[in-house]
């Protein structure tokens, strides 16, 4: 076993992919992130720099950069989410810490003309399967601002437990946000898969 087990690695369930992120997505993410303001900007951390300059093709070397490093270390499985072998979004796995705790939290964020499909319900349980058989972690946690109902959508899809409201826990999108805790442990999935959950995964339309 590497001492960052699980990583890198590539995950599929239909027309979504999951993979580490390469110089060449640039690009894409570049032009979808730009596109996207309205849509992405009210959940993402808050930050001194403007939209464009924070997504802009140039910003994307150094954020690979980090990433790639992040996923080296093992603090973090940076994803890449790829529906129908298109670029749609990404799914970070941060705060990875082993040892007694061996838990995570997931982000995610979707094109808007992809929503809607299930695309990240599918690329979250791949995700949690995957932390679970092959990280070695034991509880994966994703927050959420109550105001998100699309996302209050996708973990209700999974069924994972509501753990609690956090009060002003995340600086996101200007300011100190609350955020509804979900988690999930392994022993509550009894030997299935998360993906079992979900009553089928995205194909291509
Ligand atoms: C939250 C998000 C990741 C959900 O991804 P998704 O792949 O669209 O997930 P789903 O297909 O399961 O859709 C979830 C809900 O979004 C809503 N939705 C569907 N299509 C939509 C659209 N075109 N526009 C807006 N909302 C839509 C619906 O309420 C849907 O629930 P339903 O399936 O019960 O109708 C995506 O909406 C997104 O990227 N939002 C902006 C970034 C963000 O909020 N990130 C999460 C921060 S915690």
């Amino acid at each position: 076993m590497s001492s960052h087990p699980g990583w890198p690695a590539q995950l599929s369930a239909g027309a979504v992919l999951l993979r580490g992120p390469r110089l060449r997505d640039g690009r894409t993410w570049s032009e979808i992130r730009l596109r996207n303001e309205m849509w992405l900007l009210q959940w993402e951390p808050s930050s001194p720099h403007s939209w464009v300059e924070r997504n802009s093709v140039t910003a994307w070397p150094p954020l690979l950069s980090a990433l790639r490093k992040a996923g080296r270390t093992g603090t973090m499985l940076p994803f890449m989410i790829l529906y129908g072998g298109r670029l749609v979004g990404q799914m970070n796995v941060s705060n990875v810490v082993h040892g007694v705790l061996r838990s995570c939290t997931v982000g995610y964020w979707v094109d808007r003309d992809v929503a809607g499909r299930g695309v990240v319900p599918t690329a979250l349980a791949l995700v949690i399967d995957h932390c679970f058989a092959q990280v070695g972690l034991h509880r994966i946690e994703v927050d959420i601002r109550p105001e998100n109902t699309a996302s209050l959508r996708v973990v209700e899809k999974l069924g994972l437990r509501r753990e609690g409201y956090y009060e002003r826990y995340l600086d996101i999108d200007g300011a100190w946000r609350d955020h509804v805790a979900f988690a999930v442990t392994v022993e509550e999935l009894q030997g299935r898969t998360m993906l079992s959950r979900l009553p089928g995964v995205p194909q291509l339309p």
